[in-house]
């Protein structure tokens, strides 16, 4: 009897909490949904961007998609995205970013909102500056150097897997870069590996339930598993912090970068049981900082690998203005513009972060059609699936450099592509991330020809990241020049 009526009550609950839904999203097309599972009952939904990617081409720039109860709004029209991406009190980042993000980045940058998240932005924004970053240019071109004779030149004429070089090399780079942390250290190799597939597999897990809409118990095996990797990070960020507290004490220089400014803009949080502010600001940066970058250069060296007359444009342009292949400054990068459209060209074709979303706090009429977003709705912007839409690109499907030649800059972003986000809640590490792209990208083919495994294909997935799951293959063969014989 008593089971009998708590069935009879959660069907009449989620049978009128989906009919209130449907209503209130009516005036959107999609694909049919289904109480308590919405669009899940068709097998390809779980594949989401090739689910959306079909759902575009039948139901345009603005629809519903449904994952299990809760109705998102997936919109790919470039003016509308914009104004979301830039209205951030009507779009703030929700519970996705709050309460699952969060459980990964806290409260850092990436999921913090209102004053907390404009203060912090100010605080760790100079770290970012191109000013800034070029103090590290040589650092990053050390780091290189050391990972290419470590990690690649022994494995050249063979089909490698590419991506941990990527990963270690762009940790290796945003520990110093950040708190001069050396994670070459033969002492730090084994955390470093860690850190590496820790974060790979946060941000798939992660990811998948964002996206899944699955919730974030703590019982559930994939959350426990993020839980310890979020512990084992801690635990070395609380040995850092440590070790620079106690250099600080010992010596009056103090290197300016962003861990020694977090210890000091939180002195009296500094006892161990109340460092979760500054964990959570590490945490983010670090993640953030370094499996971006990492994916960055791997879709970069699969795309170069496929396409070797993209190598010869770019050595030609390098032959012009590079000097010093070691050492590698600002004034030369800036002059690369050739190279800059091949990362800008890659970032469209593998846009490492695939979705980003916003929730509203009221309801928004959209100018143009009159349709109403209500309040508390999930958005979910698919960049992925913009930077493919043949609506905006010529070609969308061909690697080809040459067209951003003429949508440079602020143009690129009226044209729907922004790889690193949109407003004020852009990407604070993007002069970062084309810097280390640019120089590694120098290096490598300057040093290397690539060719590709020709029975590899890579198999992404959508994690917080664009994530390859079976890795990134490519051969690489030592290029020769005359002054090395
Ligand atoms: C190729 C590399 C990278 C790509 C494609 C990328 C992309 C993005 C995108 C699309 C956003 C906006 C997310 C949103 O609007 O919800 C973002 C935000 C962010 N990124 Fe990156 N990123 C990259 C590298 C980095 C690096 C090197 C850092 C260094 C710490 C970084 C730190 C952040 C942070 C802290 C935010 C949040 C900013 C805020 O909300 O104020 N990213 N990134």
């Amino acid at each position: 009897m008593i089971i009998n009526t708590i069935l009879t009550t959660s069907f009449i609950f989620i049978c009128s909490h989906y009919l209130f839904q449907q209503i209130r999203f009516q005036q959107f097309k999609g694909p049919l949904s289904l109480p308590l599972i919405g669009n899940l009952y068709d097998p390809k939904a779980p594949f989401v961007i090739q689910y959306l990617k079909s759902c575009i081409e039948k139901y345009g720039s603005i629809f519903t998609f449904w994952v299990g109860m809760k109705p998102m709004l997936v919109v790919v029209e470039p003016q509308l995205v914009r104004k979301i991406l830039t209205d951030t009190k009507t779009f703030i980042k929700g519970p996705d970013y709050t309460e699952k993000f969060a459980v990964v980045f806290g409260e850092g940058l990436v999921t913090s909102n209102g004053e907390r998240h404009k203060i912090d932005k100010i605080c760790l924004g100079r770290f970012f500056t191109k000013t800034h970053i070029e103090k590290y240019h040589t650092m990053i071109c050390e780091e290189t150097d050391k990972m290419i004779i470590e990690e690649l030149i022994p494995k050249v004429g063979t089909i490698m897997n590419i991506q941990d070089f990527f990963h270690l090399l762009s940790l290796r780079i945003f520990g110093k870069f950040s708190m001069e942390k050396d994670y070459s250290l033969p002492e730090n190799k084994e955390i470093a590996k860690k850190i590496n597939n820790g974060v790979k597999t946060g941000s798939n897990i992660i990811g998948s339930h964002i996206i899944m809409n699955i919730p974030m118990f703590s019982f559930f095996p994939s959350i426990q598993k993020v839980n310890k990797i979020v512990e084992y990070v801690d635990k070395h960020i609380n040995e850092i912090i440590n070790d620079k507290i106690q250099k600080m004490n010992e010596s009056k220089i103090r290197e300016d970068n962003i861990l020694s400014t977090l210890i000091l803009r939180h002195l009296d949080e500094l006892a161990e049981d109340k460092r979760n502010t500054i964990y959570d600001h590490i945490r983010t940066t670090l993640a953030a900082g370094h499996d971006t970058t990492a994916f960055f250069g791997c879709y970069m060296a699969y795309l170069l690998a496929n396409h070797p007359e993209v190598q010869d444009k770019i050595r030609d342009e390098m032959k012009v203005h590079i000097t010093d292949y070691k050492s590698i400054i600002e004034s030369e990068i800036s002059k690369l513009s050739y190279c800059y459209c091949v990362l800008q060209e890659v970032l469209r074709l593998y846009t490492i972060i695939p979705f980003v979303n916003r929730t509203t706090t009221k309801n928004y009429v959209i100018e143009e059609t009159q349709q109403v977003i209500p309040t508390n709705t999930t958005i979910l912007i698919p960049l992925t699936l913009m930077n493919r839409s043949d609506k905006i690109w010529e070609n969308p499907t061909l690697f080809k450099p040459e067209r951003f030649l003429d949508i440079l800059g602020h143009n690129s972003a009226k044209h729907g592509y922004f790889p690193f986000g949109y407003g004020t809640r852009t990407c604070i590490g993007s002069n970062l991330a084309i810097t280390e792209g640019m120089i590694m990208m120098i290096k490598i083919v300057h040093q290397f020809n690539l060719y590709p495994d020709p029975t590899f294909k890579p198999e992404i997935i959508a994690g917080i990241s664009l994530i390859s799951k079976n890795g990134i293959n490519v051969r690489l063969e030592k290029r020769v020049y005359e002054s090395d014989l």
